[in-house]
């Protein structure tokens, strides 16, 4: 899959932008805050329907106007030219087309277009709550298949009205209460039994992959484990919110299940959430990212467009080097508001000014 074109219409800084992407590595330069980070999120949109950023949808239309405008020009493998236009209203409302036709569920897009974005944010997958490392898993998998999509929305859902009861129940377990959690107890067993299950399988897929772009990018021959061993797992969900029941009662909240789960890290024999440096964190975030990249392919058989947010100022040198001298195949967005390290090659630099294009310049040879 290849993005050849993306055009924003009122999207954050940009009134009316175009750029054209190169199959290999295209590089998007500019000084601080003219747009850089801006393309990269609307790429990203097109692929989650969210900002990667959390921003929430009203950021996203720029100041004064009324709708933003994301379209993309997208080429699959097999020659089929397929063109995306997504519209978001201020208050959220989004609307989407596939070839001019209207989806009747926004969410199908997922399907069409997959995108992976690395950006400095990313370092929270490490540093951050367990719900970045949640957000990880959960994205991957709905890159792997809309029906984990649907499912997690599902699990959220339940968990809401789960919680909206206990909270209702005010700390009593009355026979009606126990009624209404077994109803939904149920339910939310089944969803969450299988959710528990996609992210270790995941995780397992996962693990080698991140160990490898790790060791790459680091030069080192550090271990890297991952380990998604929430207890809830042993038993079964049905039993373990059995067993949490009288609990969840008395703190008026889920305590136990999908929602909850947290995914640890080490680098060595240390955790890397607590003993990791800043370096060490970069790096294992990257390939956090990397190895969802590299399993999306491999599973989906499309291989993601792949956006490197300012990485490289992030990075020292010699691991600069290593990340482009080890950038996956297949097509590679950089924005960076530095110089380009001579290993960059990109085949197309573009320039960008306060949200507009000021040059485009195609390299022959990657040498700028
Ligand atoms: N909804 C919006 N309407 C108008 N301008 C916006 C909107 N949202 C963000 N901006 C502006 O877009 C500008 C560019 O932001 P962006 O994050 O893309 O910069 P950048 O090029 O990535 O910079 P940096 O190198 O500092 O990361 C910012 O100055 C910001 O104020
Ligand atoms: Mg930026």
């Amino acid at each position: 899959m290849i993005v050849e074109q993306i055009q924003l219409v009122d999207f954050r800084n940009y009134t009316s932008a175009t750029f054209d992407l190169m199959p290999g590595v295209t590089a998007i330069v500019g000084r601080n805050a003219q747009g850089k980070t801006n393309v990269a999120e609307a790429m990203a949109f097109l692929a989650t329907l969210d900002s990667f950023r959390r921003s929430p949808t009203a950021a996203l239309v720029r100041e004064g106007a009324e709708f933003a405008t994301i379209r993309a020009a997208v080429r699959h493998a097999d020659g089929r030219e397929v063109s995306i236009e997504v519209q978001i209203q201020r208050q959220g409302r989004v609307n989407v087309q596939v070839n001019r036709q209207r989806l009747a569920r926004t969410r199908d897009l997922l399907g069409v277009l997959r995108v992976t974005v690395f950006s400095p944010d990313d370092l929270e997958l490490v540093k951050g709550a367990p719900g970045e490392r949640r957000h990880l898993l959960d994205e991957t998998l709905a890159s792997l298949a809309l029906k984990n999509d649907a499912r997690r929305r599902e699990l959220d859902r339940i968990v809401k009205q789960r919680n909206t009861l206990l909270r209702q129940a005010a700390g009593r377990l009355t026979d009606e209460v126990a009624f209404s959690l077994d109803v939904w107890d149920q339910k939310f067993a089944v969803v969450g039994d299988q959710i528990g299950h996609e992210r270790a399988t995941l995780v397992a897929g996962m693990q080698p992959v991140v160990e490898e772009a790790y060791q790459q990018l680091a030069g080192a021959p550090t271990a890297v484990s991952l380990v998604y061993e929430p207890p809830w797992r042993r038993s079964g969900l049905a039993v373990a919110l059995a067993a949490a029941r009288t609990d969840d009662v008395r703190r008026g909240a889920s305590t136990v299940g999908p929602h909850r789960d947290d995914l640890e890290m080490h680098l060595g024999a240390l955790p890397a959430r607590t003993h990791a440096s800043q370096g060490e964190m970069r790096c294992l975030a990257l390939s956090l990212r990397l190895a969802a990249h590299r399993v999306i392919s491999q599973t989906t058989g499309m291989t993601p467009l792949l956006v490197l947010d300012d990485v490289l100022s992030e990075l020292d040198a010699e691991r600069c080097e290593a990340l482009l001298n080890h950038l996956p195949g297949g097509q590679v967005v950089i924005t960076t508001a530095g110089n380009l390290p001579p290993v960059a090659h990109p085949d197309r630099v573009l320039r960008i000014e306060a949200g507009s294009m000021v040059a485009s310049v195609a390299t022959e040879d990657g040498d700028r």
